[in-house]
């Protein structure tokens, strides 16, 4: 055993677990000792880590024991009947879930946007939804600069985003159609290969989803600016990997195009890829498996002389899920020693 924490993975066999063991071993966060937490079903079953075949336990209130970071990555239900054992029990939880996002208890937390915001956590720290985070981050040295006054947002957002079974859904669902076979649906409300869905998480009130009243109320806390105004749509696309976003955005004061290139290209965390005219800009297969939030398309909003529209594009299983809640960790680690 080397010097350093213990790591516990609740949700290690999903589709942001096993991302978490990756970006664990590429950014060699010192774990000592490692525990891989999912359902009953996955008892047993071996997960390689740092060369090292491992075995999953498990969740149970014991196996939370003596853990210095929990990485809560399986639902809002779990999060909430076991985030506050694990919290109880003496680790630092960082949950991906729902379930505390809007507790004015618990910080909220982009690691480029809002770090000073772990400064007063009460053991557990909440990672925002996967389309909110580029979002914010685009819009943070915007908002700086110039006030962000209102925002319209549509996402396409892929399937990873819903999880395992989701990727497994659209994968079988493609072959199925390419080969002249019914396509079978279990996780989508609809089949989602060769389709687009305007339906992420359920509706609610105004007719906006679960998911488009996240990204409003989740970009008001981190920003800490509730006047933002906003309107989002959220949109499931046969994508694997990676969320884009076509986002108008309208500042209090005029910005031009170019000094919105300098802005977000100086922006930690952001990279601009914008050449038109080579028909350079973002997409998902050149974003997958990149840390960086990438915005291209950047230009003037041709109905409004200070806003501007721009197309981004992030992998949603790092930036938006796994990367940031290591980089939360890391902060923590390099501030305080945890
Ligand atoms: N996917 C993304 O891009 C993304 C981004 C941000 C946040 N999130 C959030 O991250 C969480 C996980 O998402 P995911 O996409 O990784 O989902 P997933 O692929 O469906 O994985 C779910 C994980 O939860 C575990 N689990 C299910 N029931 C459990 C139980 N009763 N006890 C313990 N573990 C249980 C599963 O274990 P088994 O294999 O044993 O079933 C699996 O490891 C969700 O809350 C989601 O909202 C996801």
């Amino acid at each position: 055993m080397e010097r350093g924490y213990h790591v516990a993975i609740v949700g290690a066999t999903g589709a942001v677990g096993l991302e978490l063991l990756s970006i664990l071993e590429e950014r060699r966060f010192p774990v000592a000792q490692l525990s891989l937490l999912a359902s009953k079903r996955s008892a047993g079953r071996t997960l390689c880590f740092a060369g090292a075949e491992r075995s999953v336990q498990e969740l149970t209130e014991q196996a939370l024991a003596g853990v210095d970071f929990a990485l809560f990555s399986a639902s809002s239900s779990i999060s909430k009947a076991f985030g506050p054992i694990a919290a109880r029990a003496g680790a630092v939880v960082i949950d991906d879930s729902s379930a505390f996002r809007m507790d004015p208890n618990v910080p909220l937390v982009v690691t480029e946007v809002n770090p000073h915001a772990l400064q007063h956590h009460q053991g557990i720290i909440a990672h925002p939804n996967c389309s909110t985070i580029p979002l914010v981050m685009v819009l943070k040295p915007l908002h700086l600069r110039a006030r962000v006054r209102r925002v319209v947002v549509a996402t396409y957002q892929s399937v990873s985003g819903a999880g395992a079974r989701a990727v497994a859904e659209l994968d079988r669902q493609s072959r199925a159609l390419m080969t002249g076979e019914p396509a079978s649906v279990s996780v989508f409300s609809h089949q989602i290969a060769f389709n687009c869905l305007p339906h992420i998480d359920a509706f609610g009130e105004l007719g906006y989803t679960g998911e488009e009243w996240k990204m409003v109320r989740e970009t008001h806390k981190i920003l800490e600016d509730d006047s933002i105004r906003m309107s989002t749509t959220t949109v499931r696309v046969p994508v694997f990997r990676c969320h884009s976003e076509a986002v108008n955005i309208e500042t209090e004061q005029k910005v031009s195009v170019q000094e919105v290139r300098h802005l977000l290209a100086a922006a930690p965390g952001v990279a601009v890829i914008d050449d038109p005219e080579k028909s350079h800009y973002p997409m998902p297969i050149t974003v997958a498996g990149r840390d960086e939030v990438f915005v291209g398309r950047i230009r003037e909003d041709l109905s409004h002389d200070r806003a501007i529209n721009l197309w981004l594009v992030s992998d949603n299983l790092r930036k938006g899920a796994a990367l940031n809640m290591v980089q939360i960790m890391e902060r923590l680690c390099a501030e305080t020693g945890r």
